[in-house]
């Protein structure tokens, strides 16, 4: 069964680093690039009065379309970026509320792609997708870590990712 890889890029700027750490992969492997700074959804709202924004329909087509979600996101203050922080606490909503549509993620699986201007990062980094992915029933398959000033080598290193 095929396989189909989206790559959701969560940065401040959407042609930064990590915008340009991505494009080379994404035309490799000819996948897909979804740029959540193409949508508008607010912070987690326990009374849920924001499930009409851009998240709900978003999540629902990316859980219809694909198999591997890969989330490319800068390194801020030691932390994934803050877009991305955002959607993902808004997987609460699939938890909380549109519990069918978070059902759907079980099976799925979940990759990262990190830059900085270093060529490594604490691996601690990458524990809140691991343990997201693990609480919502996604195959946690590994991150990798560019540095944003030697970006010709990613596609050498992708090859051991995808
Ligand atoms: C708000 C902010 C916080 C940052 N925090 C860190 C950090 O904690 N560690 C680090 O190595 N680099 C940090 N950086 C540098 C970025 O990781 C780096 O410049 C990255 O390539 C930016 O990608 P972007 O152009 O997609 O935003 C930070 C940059 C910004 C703007």
């Amino acid at each position: 069964m095929e396989n189909k890889k989206v790559i959701i890029l969560g940065s401040s700027r959407s042609s930064g680093n990590t915008a340009k750490s991505i494009a080379a992969i994404s035309e490799k492997y000819n996948i897909e690039v979804i740029d959540l700074n193409n949508y508008t959804f607010s912070y987690y709202d326990y009374e849920s009065k924001n499930l009409d924004d851009d998240f709900l329909p978003l999540i629902i087509s990316i859980i219809e379309k694909y198999d591997t979600l890969i989330f490319a996101t800068p390194v801020y203050w030691y932390n994934m970026s803050g877009i991305m922080k955002v959607f993902f606490d808004r997987f609460s909503d699939l938890i909380r509320v549109e519990k069918e549509t978070g059902r759907k993620l079980k099976g799925k699986n979940m990759s990262v792609i990190s830059n900085s201007h270093s060529d490594s990062i604490d691996k601690t980094f990458y524990i809140p997708f691991q343990k997201s992915a693990d609480y919502l029933g996604m195959n946690y398959i590994g991150g990798i870590h560019l540095n944003a000033d030697k970006l010709k080598i990613e596609d050498k290193i992708i090859l051991d990712f995808i």
